[in-house]
């Protein structure tokens, strides 16, 4: 076959229509603008066209230049860095919405700077928390390594009722863990820089439910598969994905569900059947603390702050009453129930007396999560549509 024939019958690839659009969108959006950075560019080669250096980057006479941070007996933390002045104001509502970081000579160029439109979560009220600082700092400290941290050659076999138990607990946790790495991860980049203690923590919860989720999928593939998946799981982890402000979604994954999750694993030395399990539970444990910590916090720099607090009470009032029940729904699934109750109880022979352990496990998550609402400034008590006794009436 001669080498025209062979061009003749190639075709063009079929037309996928989507990323043609896209790209034209982006380049539209660019070229719209081409006049404020094409000036840029324009400047900048004028200038070294001319061989002169601009050197204008070292005047400090703006900037917070020459009072060095020292680090504290921990090493240098964002605090350390947070008491050199000039470095340390967090705004009550951020007005720079670009990526320049806070602290950096940043005004003289305000006006030719793009506006990243994402930065919606402007207001300081939406997202801090007073000790999301410390969290960071403890959270970098406790990263752990589900590969290698977990004696996974020393699991034992367990019997077969005992084994599916804990296939199914982990077969749900493995299901719900990655929501709660969504979640923040839908947020993240609304959050503006000069809120970077907010952003870089979230990415640490995000790490450790990318881990959780990883521990769990391993601990059921390495003792006999993953179960069940379930509905009513799946209704509550949509609740928190699509909870209308970061606040909301913050109470329900981190406050309510996490602290349900909490609660769980504080009994991991009963539910654990393996020293291998109780090892990923009290590891888990440790990291889900923190996140119930700053949704705990959040929530109450939120009201704290909220311009009419009543009506932000309200508001969240009416959330909650819907979430509750969305997650009561997920807490009450067999797929959950039964697996725990075999677990607490010691075998299927034994799910009954199970049930019974479960109860008490119940009255105190309801009682610590009603614990965590008033602690946040949040007054559940006499509107929490969960039962603080458990739907199946013992205990
Ligand atoms: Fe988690
Ligand atoms: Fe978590």
């Amino acid at each position: 076959m001669s080498t025209a024939s062979r061009v003749e019958t190639l075709r063009p690839l079929p037309p996928t229509g989507m990323n043609d659009e896209q790209v034209a969108r982006y380049e539209s959006q660019f070229k719209e603008h081409t006049n404020r950075w094409a000036e840029i560019l324009q400047r900048n080669a004028d200038r070294m066209r001319k061989g002169e250096y601009s050197l204008h980057w070292m005047k400090t006479d703006q900037a917070a230049w020459g009072r060095r941070a020292k680090p504290s007996s921990r090493g240098l933390t964002y605090t350390d860095i947070n008491n050199v002045p000039g470095y340390g104001d967090i705004p009550e509502r951020v007005t720079f919405l670009s990526f320049a970081p806070r602290g950096a000579v940043r005004e003289p160029y305000a006006d030719e700077m793009p506006v990243v439109d994402d930065y919606t979560l402007v207001d300081r009220g939406e997202s801090w928390a007073d000790n999301v600082v410390t969290l960071y700092e403890e959270a970098k400290a406790r990263q752990w390594n589900a590969t290698r941290d977990i004696p996974w050659s020393e699991l034992e076999r367990l019997p077969e009722d005992l084994e599916k138990a804990t296939c199914q607990l982990c077969t749900f946790l493995t299901e719900v863990e990655f929501v709660a790495g969504d979640f923040p991860a839908k947020w993240l980049y609304k959050i503006p820089q000069d809120f970077l203690e907010v952003k870089s923590f979230i990415v640490t919860q995000m790490m450790d439910e990318a881990r959780h989720q990883e521990v769990f999928r391993k601990r059921a593939i390495a003792g006999g598969g993953l179960l069940h998946a379930s509905p009513g799981f799946e209704w509550a982890l949509k609740a928190i994905n699509d909870a209308p402000t970061h606040t909301m979604g913050t109470f329900l994954l981190n406050l309510l569900g996490e602290g349900l999750v909490l609660s769980m694993f504080r009994s991991g030395e009963m539910i654990a059947k393996t020293h291998v399990d109780k090892e990923i539970f009290r590891r888990c444990l440790q990291d889900e603390a923190r996140h119930v910590s700053y949704g705990v916090l959040e929530l109450k720099n939120y009201l704290d702050n909220a311009p009419d607090r009543p009506a932000a009470l309200e508001e969240m009032h009416r959330f909650a009453d819907v979430g509750e029940q969305v997650i009561l729904t997920s807490f009450t699934e067999a797929a959950l129930v039964e697996p725990m109750a075999i677990l607490l109880g010691g075998g299927l022979d034994k799910i009954d007396q199970g049930m019974e352990g479960q109860a008490h496990l119940w009255k105190m998550s309801v009682e610590e999560y009603l614990q965590r609402c008033e602690r946040a400034g949040f007054d559940r008590r006499d509107r929490c549509t969960i039962p603080l006794d458990s739907p199946w009436g013992q205990g």
